[in-house]
């Protein structure tokens, strides 16, 4: 009995496929994502997009579409064809960042008639989904959406629920019918592009998931909620990549595979990816260096990434993300900052004594 049921749920599990979402603008990402996917940039050093891919794999989902718009290359150069992730990539280029449910539209001949989980590639929750995605398998529903509990529920799309269902979905509403706000990952059945495609833009001329979801409601079809316990982090900004930053950094085991010279102190967890050097410094973790990356005469303080490559000499960070290739010296104090490649900070000794800045468009910084 046992048998016949394990194989059963390893055949629909099978069916079920992977769409993640890495097009979209990322306007409020600028200037970083004037040059680059915001579903690449690191949290505690791995693209953020890879935690979203790993949980679909981890649930036992292998086939995956991945939508792309004007970063599809480096998206593809990083995830590659799926392998070293235990799945098998496509890539569905969406033209124009139309809406969500315009990429679920133009994914239709990947997804033929399986059921699915779309995942916001910018998105980030702990705890996995394979809870959600046997919910889904079992149930069976039309649709099931992903739900969390927020204080402030009118910055997001909110759920109304009645006796186990979804009821209505309101986008940014001013007065919240409930604190449950959408989170990033859907379970949709093929009814869905019989949605997608009977929707109109909204007013900001996008093709709306919630309207796609709101739709089947209206059409009494079953969409089921499944309120998220873990944390869940939308990464589309700088405070709330900072802050997945820092969960994810509290939850890694410490590796060291770099080095630290006698005369530097490492205090609390720090981890050291290949090839790091830590000189002359005190680093108090969290904290996380990447391959390759140097520390010399500094301080890094607690819920720092240091990605690959960087040099930070003479200078005191804490509590930022600095991005591939950078060097920061002679800086007396950075933090609450995300960094982009290949940034040069330094000091000057030249007069006048002035902030000298080359700053791409849409830059911030904060002066003391
Ligand atoms: P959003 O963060 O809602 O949109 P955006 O990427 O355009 O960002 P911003 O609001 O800062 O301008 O998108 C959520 C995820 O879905 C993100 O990974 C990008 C992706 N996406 C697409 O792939 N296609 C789309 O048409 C849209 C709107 C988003």
């Amino acid at each position: 009995m046992g048998g016949s049921a394990a194989h059963g749920e390893l055949v629909a599990l099978g069916a079920v496929k992977g769409l993640i979402l890495s097009g979209g603008k990322g306007t409020r990402l600028r200037p970083i994502t004037h040059t680059g996917a915001k579903q690449l940039v690191p949290i505690a050093n791995k693209p953020v997009l890879f935690y979203g891919l790993e949980a679909l794999v981890e649930a036992g989902i292998e086939e995956v579409g991945i939508v792309v718009g004007d970063t599809a290359e480096e998206i593809r150069k990083a995830v590659g064809d799926g392998s070293r992730f235990g799945a098998t990539v496509e890539y569905i280029p969406q033209d124009q960042p139309l809406g969500l449910a315009h990429a679920v539209k133009i994914s239709r001949s990947f997804l033929g008639d399986s059921p699915f989980v779309m995942y916001l590639g910018d998105n980030f929750i702990t705890g996995g989904i394979s809870a959600v995605v046997e919910q889904f398998i079992e149930e069976g529903p039309e649709v099931l959406i992903l739900l969390k509990q927020m204080p402030d529920p009118q910055r997001f799309g909110v759920a109304e629920l009645e006796g186990g269902r979804v009821i209505r979905l309101e986008e940014k509403p001013v007065h919240p019918r409930s604190d449950l706000v959408l989170v990033g990952v859907y379970c949709f059945q093929p009814s869905i592009f019989e949605a997608v495609e009977a929707i109109a833009p909204s007013a900001r001329g996008e093709l709306e998931i919630t309207d796609a979801i709101q739709w089947q409601i209206d059409r009494g079809r079953q969409v089921t909620p499944h309120v998220v316990a873990g944390r869940w982090i939308d990464t589309g900004k700088m405070d709330d990549l900072l802050e997945c930053n820092r969960v994810v950094l509290d939850l890694l085991p410490e590796t060291r595979l770099g080095t630290a010279s006698d005369d530097s102190r490492l205090l609390g967890k720090v981890i050291l990816q290949e090839g790091s050097e830590i000189i002359n410094s005190t680093v108090r973790g969290p904290v996380i260096v990447g391959a390759n990356t140097r520390v010399v005469n500094s301080f890094v303080g607690p819920f720092t990434a240091l990605y690959h490559d960087v040099l930070v000499e003479s200078s005191e960070i804490e509590h930022s993300i600095v991005l591939e290739h950078t060097v920061i010296r002679g800086a007396s104090k950075i933090e609450d900052s995300l960094i982009g490649r290949d940034v040069v900070i330094e000091k000057s000794d030249t007069r006048p004594r002035a902030h000298k800045m080359m700053l791409g468009d849409h830059s911030r910084v904060s002066l003391a």
